[in-house]
Order: C-alpha cells, then sequence, then structure tokens
C-alpha cells in the first residue's frame, strides 16, 4: 500500500497542484482484457442502487464500485457506466439509495444487472420520501442526496451524503469474485 507522504498532504490541504489525471501523460494504456483479467481478482460486496427519472419512472442497477469516502459528513461513491439509464436521473435528480445485498440475493442482482424496462414490477418495494425505491430484504439502505458527479472515462462518479440507513442484523454478505457469485 502506498501511503500519503506528508508533503502530499500539506500540497492538499493548500490546494496545491492535484495529481496528474489518467490520460494526461504519454504512457498507453493497458489493453480492456487485461484491465478486466486483473480487476476480476478483486472480490466485491454486491449492491444495487435505485433512483427514479424526471417521469418518476423507477429505476435501478446492479453494481460492485461502491466506496465509502468520507464520514463527516457521510458520504459514498458509486461508479456508473455512462450508458446507465440512471445516469440522466442521478445527475438531474439528485437522489439515489444503495442497497447492500446479502449472502440469499443472487437472483436481485441478476435481475437489476438485466436489461427489463420496468425492473420494479414484481420486486418488493417501497417508495422514500425522495421518490427512491427502497427494495425489501436487503443488507444494508443507504438513501442519499447527491452530493456532485464527476466525469471518469466510460463511467460517471456519482457521490452521495448518506442521510439515512436501514440495516438488517446478521446478514451474510453477497460476494462477486472472478465473475462468479459467492456465499461467505
Ligand atoms: C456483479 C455485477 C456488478 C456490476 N457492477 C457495475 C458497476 O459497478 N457499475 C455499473 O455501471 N454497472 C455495473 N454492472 C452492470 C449493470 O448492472 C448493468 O449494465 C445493468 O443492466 C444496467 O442497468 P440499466 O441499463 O437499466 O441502467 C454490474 C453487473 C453485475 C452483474
Amino acid at each position: 500500500m502506498v501511503a500519503l507522504q506528508s508533503g502530499d498532504q500539506e500540497m492538499y490541504r493548500s490546494g496545491g497542484q492535484s495529481p496528474r489525471r489518467a490520460g494526461e501523460d504519454e504512457t498507453p494504456s493497458v489493453q480492456e482484457r487485461a484491465f478486466k483479467e486483473a480487476m476480476c481478482k478483486l472480490a466485491s460486496g454486491v449492491s444495487v442502487l435505485t433512483t427514479v427519472d424526471e417521469h418518476g419512472c423507477k429505476i435501478g442497477l446492479t453494481m460492485t464500485a461502491l466506496i465509502s469516502v468520507s464520514l463527516n459528513p457521510p458520504l459514498l461513491l458509486a461508479c456508473i457506466d455512462n450508458r446507465s439509464r440512471a445516469i440522466p436521473a442521478l445527475v438531474a435528480r439528485k437522489c439515489f439509495n444503495i442497497h447492500i445485498l446479502g449472502a440469499e440475493q443472487e437472483k436481485i442482482a441478476l435481475h437489476f444487472a438485466g436489461s427489463d424496462v420496468d425492473k420494479f414490477r414484481d420486486i418488493d418495494h417501497e417508495i422514500n420520501a425522495h421518490g427512491c425505491p427502497k427494495v425489501a430484504g436487503s443488507s444494508a439502505i443507504l438513501e442519499c442526496v447527491g452530493d456532485g458527479v464527476i466525469p471518469a472515462g466510460d463511467h460517471t462518479i456519482v457521490i452521495g451524503r448518506v442521510f439515512n440507513t436501514v440495516v438488517e442484523e446478521q446478514t451474510r454478505p453477497l460476494i462477486y469474485h472472478q465473475r462468479e457469485f459467492h456465499r461467505i
């Protein structure tokens, strides 16, 4: 692991030059396949992000790219493919819910990774005060208001401030590793 040096920390505090961004130098990128092969060695928890579009249509997708960012304020980020139907809603509507899936929710993960127009038709859920769906049976739900989006290659980093959590006791996680679901 590479730790920040004290000089780096000072640079961030003083708002100095930011680290070089990908693509700004002449170093060639690794091939997409090699990148995927390496990244699939990372075991990840599985989540479902839900939101609602400007017409009130409910949207949801399965994701692994979720990171806790800050404790105070409580921030998280999700990396969402720019082709996802969720992107316009996330940019415009500024609210979403993250559902951390339990070991028994592989079917939910596959369902929300699909391409149905209405993914909520046969899914037990309720709607929160911001109009975003809350899917029943998740290990944890983090209800978020948007705190900004950052373009990043073919994905968008979506930052959310968590205003409410719902946590189930004693659930085991659903894990995705090497293109397969696992239970621990
Ligand atoms: C295990 C797993 C993890 C995924 N992780 C992400 C992710 O982190 N970000 C993302 O944008 N899509 C991810 N996807 C793909 C989306 O779930 C999939 O493209 C989905 O169809 C998008 O829904 P939409 O087209 O209705 O927006 C993942 C899919 C699976 C099965």
